[in-house]
């Protein structure tokens, strides 16, 4: 099967994202092509590293180049300055020069983490993203938005660094369990939503098949996402305006995760990303943004796929509607105070507003924890 190509064509930092089943053997060649000295460092993390690390240094080795990993914990706690300092001071103590290129290979802890450790490492170094969760390999691999949480909050420190080139290998997802890939799925859906209603009426169509590993059908889900980020980066590589339609569902699902402490357990990213979006799509329908049967499409398909849709679906306690509305507040996305929405006139046609009746919000937010009981 032949491998697609999305052109991020920012001036002066464009770079490919090569997408297909077993690129992984392609990056010798193309890291080899990119210059710098042969050797190139690698931050990874143990799960990754234990399935596909000796893959990756074989390609390497085979074009000529030498290469050391950084093995790092896997899970979001990484994603924090103790990690960050190891991994630049490793970088430094593998001799990486500006011209050299270091790679992150692991999902968004690892991309954004390596990332913005290239970013600050001789005040900034190239770097390739092999993404290998869906969830890295359709947006956060994707734009070169890098950093680390604080204790006050995710991703609070970073740096914008795009990538010099991203490799998203489609086979890598084979290894992926069915929770986590349906957790990046929550991401697929969304571009969708946001921005092409056709590319929605396909997944309703063709979800069951992506889900269930049929080749060409993930390439294309993950070819159509990239391109839609890619667009947008591209008119707004700083989020000052449209690149913030990739929030959609974000502000409800960064107030869903804070009030889940951050439990993988008990929700995921991309979980609170589809059930956020099912409360975007609610919001603007009883606001009369859209129409009514927009939400029960959405909520439709995400349930087909056997995903997370309501606050029922989230296990344990949830604090009531006031509280959800207080930590969407803290979202960095406000601005004096105002929370930003990302509302939908449509499927496929998403805006950001700050003109949202918060009773509004509150009533949907009281009517989903009552189903919750
Ligand atoms: N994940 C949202 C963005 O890259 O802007």
């Amino acid at each position: 099967m032949t491998a697609a190509t999305v052109h991020v064509g920012l001036p002066g930092r464009a770079y490919d994202i090569i997408i297909g089943r077993d690129v992984l053997a392609e990056a010798g060649t193309r890291i080899a092509a990119m210059g710098g000295r042969k050797h190139v460092a690698i931050i990874t993390d143990a799960n990754v590293a234990a399935l596909h690390l000796e893959a990756l240094q074989h390609t390497l080795a085979q074009a000529g180049l030498t290469s050391e990993a950084l093995t790092l914990p896997a899970g979001e706690k990484t994603k924090g300055w103790p990690c960050l300092e190891q991994s630049v001071e490793w970088l430094l103590s593998q001799k990486v020069e500006r011209g050299d290129v270091v790679v992150a290979f692991g999902g968004g802890v690892i991309g954004d983490l390596a990332g913005f450790a290239a970013a600050i490492l001789r005040r900034g170094v190239r770097f390739v993203q092999v993404p290998t969760s869906l969830l890295a390999q359709v947006d956060s691999s994707v734009g070169g938005k890098t950093g680390i949480n604080s204790v006050q909050g995710k991703n609070l420190i970073g740096a914008f660094h795009q990538p010099s080139l991203v490799l998203a290998d489609t086979a890598l997802l084979d290894t992926l369990s069915d929770r986590d890939f349906l957790s990046g799925y929550g991401e697929v859906v969304k571009y969708g939503l946001l921005g092409d209603a056709a590319f929605f009426d396909w997944l309703e169509v063709e979800g069951p098949k992506i889900a269930k590993g049929d080749a060409a059908a993930r390439v294309r889900a993950v070819e159509r996402s990239c391109q839609m980020k890619a667009d947008i980066v591209m008119r707004d590589e700083k989020e000052a305006g449209d690149r913030a339609l990739l929030n959609l569902g974000h502000t409800f699902c960064h107030a869903l995760e804070a009030a889940t402490g951050y439990d993988a357990d008990r929700l995921v990213h991309g979980e609170g990303v589809a059930i956020g979006c099912a409360l975007a799509f609610e919001v603007s329908a009883r606001s009369g943004l859209c129409s009514q049967e927009d939400p029960s499409r959405v909520r439709a398909h995400l349930r087909d796929m056997g995903m997370k849709v309501d606050l029922a679906d989230i296990p344990g306690d949830l604090p009531d509607a006031d509280a959800l509305i207080d930590l969407m507040g803290q979202d960095k996305k406000v601005t004096d105070g105002t929370i930003n929405f990302i509302m939908a006139r449509a499927i496929g046609d998403a805006f950001v507003t700050a003109d949202i009746d918060l009773d509004v919000v509150r009533r949907v937010l009281r009517d989903a924890l009552d189903v919750k009981g």
